[in-house]
């Protein structure tokens, strides 16, 4: 059997003001009044119906609610007292696991469309899987995003797996065809995936080993978890492993991580509506107009606006920092 990880430490902050601290964007019910985070449990449930959530302190009741609001079983808990990227919160799903369990790591903020071909790539990866592999999903890409990780497929091998490249670098890998946008899912077994980390990262491997012992019914402590670099799990092993392999995902994919990502899919989807100059309003209440610029997104909230370019999108997470880490 699978064991479904969902990875629910984030906050979303690059979609600050529409995601806040007391609500992460994993948890806004703005999707037929369903949040991410409750399409991500929906789309797993064909798997065995165990997982962990790995989530944050702050993020801990909000995933309690979902599972209540669905009506099914809670998944077991990993609670972080501090976020330390992907890395950590990975390395704890895996040691609370037996070395041999198969775990699909899924990020809890993604949109997945047609369920079928899902099920159809992860049953691939789990037979990858296995055979101890590491298997990353490849998505096709379709503009010069800055903000994921791209695969190198050569004959159907990994050749090289490059996280976040300058926005120059990216516009080569789009033009070359031979890349993919890493989904940030990933399926191994929990023993593989370890000893791929105490390799490629000592250090870490060993503070999170301490953390991990040193936890309560689930719950890191803050003076351990303190001690833990904070690394993602692309730079820490999928940039560096030889035994990486890579499952296309055909499925419709979004990653509604930043105002391009979330604008897009909002045209696609016929909620918002993108002028000729490429300019688009998010929000309820009001009509926007653009004159004399381009390429501007604007969004409004109750309390708050943003007013951005969209080459600025990954910026958005200093503005979460400056306003939600104050209050
Ligand atoms: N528990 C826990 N603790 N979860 C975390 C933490 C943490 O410290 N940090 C992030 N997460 C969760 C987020 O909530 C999200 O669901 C997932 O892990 C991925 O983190 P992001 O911060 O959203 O990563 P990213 O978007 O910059 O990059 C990753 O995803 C891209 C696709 O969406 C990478 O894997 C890229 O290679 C990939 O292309
Ligand atoms: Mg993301």
């Amino acid at each position: 059997t699978v064991t479904h990880v969902i990875l629910s430490g984030g906050t979303g902050s690059r979609l600050w003001p529409l995601s806040r601290k007391s609500c992460p964007k994993q948890y806004l019910e703005i999707f037929d009044g369903k949040s991410l985070f409750e399409l991500c449990l929906e789309r797993n449930r064909f798997l065995s119906g165990k997982g962990v959530v790995v989530g944050s302190l702050g993020n801990f009741e909000l995933s309690r609610k979902t599972f209540a609001k669905m009506g099914i079983d809670p998944y077991r808990e990993i609670v972080e007292a501090l976020p330390k990227n992907t890395a950590p919160a990975i390395a704890f799903a895996a040691m609370s696991s037996n070395p041999e369990d198969i775990l699909l790591i899924t990020p809890s903020d993604h949109l997945v469309q047609d369920q079928d071909s899902y099920e159809r790539a992860v049953g691939n990866a789990v037979k990858l899987a296995s055979i101890d592999l590491l298997v990353t999903f490849g998505i096709t890409p379709t503009r010069p995003e800055t903000g994921y990780g791209y695969i190198q497929v050569e004959d159907g091998i990994v050749k090289r797996f490059k996280e976040k490249p300058s926005i120059e670098s990216a516009r080569t890998y789009l033009e070359m065809g031979d890349h993919f946008w890493n989904s940030g899912m990933f399926c191994f077994k929990a023993g593989l995936f370890l000893r791929e980390l105490e390799f490629f990262q000592p250090d870490l491997f060993h503070q999170v080993k301490i953390a991990f012992e040193n936890s309560k019914d689930g719950f890191i402590q803050q003076s351990d978890n303190e001690l833990i670099d904070s690394l993602s799990v692309d730079y820490a092993v999928m940039e560096h492993s030889k035994k990486l392999v890579m499952v296309e995902g055909d499925f419709k994919w979004s990653d509604l991580g930043s105002f391009e990502a979330l604008s897009d899919y909002l045209c696609e989807t016929h909620q918002v509506e993108e002028d000729e100059y490429g300019n688009v309003y998010i929000g309820k209440s009001r009509h926007a107009s653009f004159l004399g610029v381009s390429n501007m997104i604007f969004v409004e909230t109750p309390d708050a606006f943003l007013i951005l370019n969209r080459s600025d999108c990954q910026k958005v997470k200093n503005l979460f920092e400056q306003f939600e880490t104050e209050n």
